[in-house]
């Protein structure tokens, strides 16, 4: 080795020693300006920042850290900060893997996880994929798993693009029909002509048959009810008894058109939608609404507690995503401008997370998809 190598090799590892100080420094301050830290008041010193200690720094592409958490808080907080900590670090994102006993690798991802599609998956899989997590983790739910669902977004903003593809996924499985009120007509128009279009109602012409579909669903919550075994609280679910999965697409334009024609007949619906909410889901039933914005005057606080999974794509404030993900506080902001398919996603027993829906292909592929599946029912 000359004088030269040895001194390009010393000022490497200065230059990379000095780099992952750095990196460290900044993840520091980072963490305190996003409030994932502990204060430390002490009279003498003044006020002190204890935040994530950062044990090791791996260079390369992507950047890695492994990091120790404060006593008492977990890596999922620094996860939901994740956005602001890391443009100061170089990145676009955070992957926060949780490695337990208070341990995290923190991966600074310089490009947005959630960019492209994804695609669904063309044969049949065991559980219904509902999106991919920012660290790459499918969200995938065995259909009975599934919880009521209520799914906001404006105009574009990928609630249809989803809800194909969860109708898609469904029609999969045996023993689901697939039943709803879709005012524009578009959604459940594929299924004209098949067994499951006798639990459907689209369009906003005739009020009664928007009626007289969830007076039916109803009644058939009510029978399943009454058949339920008396050694068991959930009704399994069978050939006899498949699992209906009612799609209310368009919720509020539904309520609007049934005030506006006869506010008797919007009360009556509403009640109807209030007790499959309430009761139906140990017989066999889920909800799945969906609303530009889900607004206190359309979806009650009664209603929007029964429904475990709440997706919002694009809304137009933070306070619309408040409405469905009260603990949305650091995320809330920069969902605002969120691409079409990307989703806040609050699910039972999982922490809010930013997911990628799949994607179908367009209304054309849906449509055929169905006529594909639903060919032998109809
Ligand atoms: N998961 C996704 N992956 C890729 N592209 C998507 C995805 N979701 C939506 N898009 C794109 O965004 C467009 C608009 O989506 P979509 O029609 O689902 O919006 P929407 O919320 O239903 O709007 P509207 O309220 O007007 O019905 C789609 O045509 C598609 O090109
Ligand atoms: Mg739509």
């Amino acid at each position: 080795m000359t004088l030269l190598d040895w001194h390009h090799r010393r000022t490497d590892r200065v230059a990379n020693y000095e780099f992952a100080a750095s990196m460290r420094w900044a993840f520091r301050q980072a963490c305190i300006g996003a409030g994932v830290c502990l204060a430390v008041d002490s009279p003498i010193a003044g006020t002190s920042f204890r935040t994530p200690e950062v044990t090791n720094v791996e260079l390369g592409t992507p950047l890695r850290m492994t990091v120790r958490m404060l006593e008492g808080t977990v890596p999922a907080a620094l996860a939901r900060a994740g956005h602001l900590i890391a443009p100061h670090l170089g990145g676009v994102a955070l992957r926060v893997a949780d490695r337990g006993f208070g341990w995290a690798v923190v991966t600074v991802l310089t490009s947005d996880p959630l960019a492209g599609s994804l695609e669904l998956p063309p044969s049949p899989r065991a559980g219904v994929l509902l999106g991919r997590d920012e660290g790459g983790e499918n969200l995938e739910v065995d259909p009975v798993e599934l919880p009521h669902l209520i799914v906001q977004g404006q105009t574009r903003s990928g609630k249809s693009t989803w809800l194909y593809a969860l109708i898609v996924q469904l029609l999969r499985h045996l023993n689901v029909v697939v039943a709803g009120v879709d005012p524009s007509g578009i959604t459940l128009r594929p299924f004209t002509g098949t067994a499951h279009a006798r639990w459907q109602a689209s369009g906003l012409a005739d009020p009664h048959a928007l009626e007289a579909v969830l007076v039916a669903l109803v009644a058939d919550m009510d029978a399943r009810l009454a058949a339920m075994p008396l050694d068991r609280d959930i009704l399994p679910i069978s050939a006899e008894h498949p699992l209906v999965v009612t799609i209310l697409d368009e919720y509020p334009a539904l309520l609007r058109a049934l005030d506006a024609a006869d506010p008797k007949q919007g009360k009556r619906v509403r009640a109807l939608v209030a007790r499959l909410l309430a009761e139906s889901h140990k017989v066999g039933h889920r909800m799945v609404i969906a609303a530009q914005r889900a607004e206190a005057s359309i979806v009650g606080a009664a209603e929007r507690a029964q429904c475990g999974g709440r997706l919002s794509f694009r809304v137009d404030s933070a306070d619309s995503v408040k409405l469905l993900h009260s603990d949305a506080e650091l995320l809330a902001g920069g969902h605002t401008s969120a691409r079409p398919g990307i989703a806040l996603c609050s699910w039972p027993g999982r922490p809010l997370t930013r997911i990628r829906g799949p994607y179908l292909g367009g209304y054309g592929a849906y449509a055929a998809a169905v006529t594909a599946a639903t060919r032998g029912a109809a």
